[in-house]
């Protein structure tokens, strides 16, 4: 594929902040967490959504961190209707009230992506590192059902509650979700440091394959169920991202410009600041952008296989992270020679600590297992 013809990214992923009221120790963020000082003003995230419309992006995804943690999220949103842009908010819930709404509302935001941690109080409240949390999420779905905006229910799952996604199911049916999206825990940032915590056992996995595809059945026509697999337990990789800049473009609270949000992992790469750089300028010619888009960088065995430009060699970030090199066959995929360190990983599961380390900034406190042990 020629890289001077590549179209433009469907989403934009505003990373707006990393300040979040929430600690989950899953989070996608990067352990070193940018302060608030540093962000990007107003103006110079009305001047990406700019940008990003006028290349043609079509959504504009706003996220963290907590992105109602930023007073001008409003602002935001308005500048992105005004270009039209569809919006999704994907927030934790805990700061959304009947007044934030409303100015959310009012200043054109299509769609709400609401996460929760857990149906059960408790074990979600541990997760998520925050007392009170789940009644504000109750609160805040209650209140974007009576909105015309869309609402989407997210859990993310890992060993400590997946033993309840025909619950998380049913709790987003009550909620009035049109859609769930139940994903597994990805391994990179927190969730690497949380991995012996949070990875499933196969067993645990294959159950709650099997019970996604039962509720898919019975939901079918009533709510529509996603489900994003869990890497470790497959013998396929997924198109991370779509693909290393193809269909999504990352930007960081600082304005770094990246292909995926963990990129800032990869050695010896370095990434646009959109204070410097254009957005057009970074996604048709920054190295970094081209380093592993289309196939012309692919090895063995992705050269030669029939589906690489169906998952494009997998998740790069998760290929470095597992066999040092992120220009490895992502070792998700049964054909890639380092298949068997992700199958080692996996044997382990369940015998390691429940206890978390959660995200916060500047550090990591530990805080024991559920008493009553996985799947608790
Ligand atoms: Fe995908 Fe590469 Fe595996 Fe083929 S060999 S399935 S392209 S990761
Ligand atoms: Fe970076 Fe998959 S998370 S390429």
């Amino acid at each position: 594929m020629s890289v001077n013809i590549v179209p433009p990214p469907m989403g934009l992923l505003a990373e707006l902040t990393h300040r979040c009221p929430l600690q989950c120790p899953y989070c996608s963020n990067p352990l070193e967490l940018e302060a608030a000082a540093a962000e990007l003003t107003t103006a110079e995230w009305c001047s990406v959504l700019d940008q990003a419309a006028a290349i043609g992006v079509l959504q504009v995804h706003f996220s963290g961190g907590e992105p109602m943690a930023r007073r001008d999220l409003p602002e935001l949103v308005r500048h992105a209707a005004d270009r039209g842009l569809y919006s999704n908010l994907i927030t934790s819930g805990v700061l959304v009230n009947a007044r934030r709404l409303d100015e959310l509302q009012a200043a054109g935001l299509d769609h709400v992506q609401l996460s929760f941690q857990d149906t059960e109080t408790a074990s979600a409240e541990r997760i998520g590192g925050m007392k009170g949390a789940q009644a504000l999420k109750l609160e805040a779905a209650r209140l974007i059902g009576e909105s015309d905006m869309a609402l989407t229910v997210n859990f993310v799952v890992h060993r400590q509650n997946l033993a309840r996604v025909p619950d998380m199911v049913k709790l987003a049916e009550q909620l009035g979700a049109a859609r769930v999206e139940i994903a597994n825990t990805q391994y990179y940032g927190w969730g690497l440091l949380n991995r012996d915590a949070l990875l499933p056992t196969r067993g645990q996995s294959d159950l709650a394959n099997e019970q996604v595809e039962a509720a898919r059945l019975q939901y079918k026509g009533r709510m529509v169920i996603d489900y994003v697999t869990a890497d470790y337990h497959a013998a396929l990789p997924k198109a991370c991202m779509g693909g290393w800049a193809r269909r999504f473009v990352n930007i960081s609270p600082i304005g770094r410009v990246l292909p995926c949000h963990a990129a800032e992992i990869l050695p010896g790469m370095t990434y646009p600041s959109i204070r410097e750089h254009s957005l057009a300028e970074i996604w048709g010619h920054d190295p970094a952008f081209l380093k592993f888009r289309g196939t012309d960088w692919m090895p063995e065995p992705c050269r030669s296989c029939d589906r690489r430009e169906i998952d494009w060699g997998g998740c790069r970030c998760q290929a470095l992270l597992l066999t040092g090199d992120a220009a490895n066959t992502d070792p998700a995929c049964v054909l890639s020679p380092h298949h068997g360190v992700m199958q080692d990983v996996v044997a382990q599961a369940g015998t390691g600590s429940e206890g978390f380390r959660y995200r916060r900034p500047g550090g990591q406190r530990m805080m024991p297992g559920a008493p009553s042990g996985p799947g608790a």
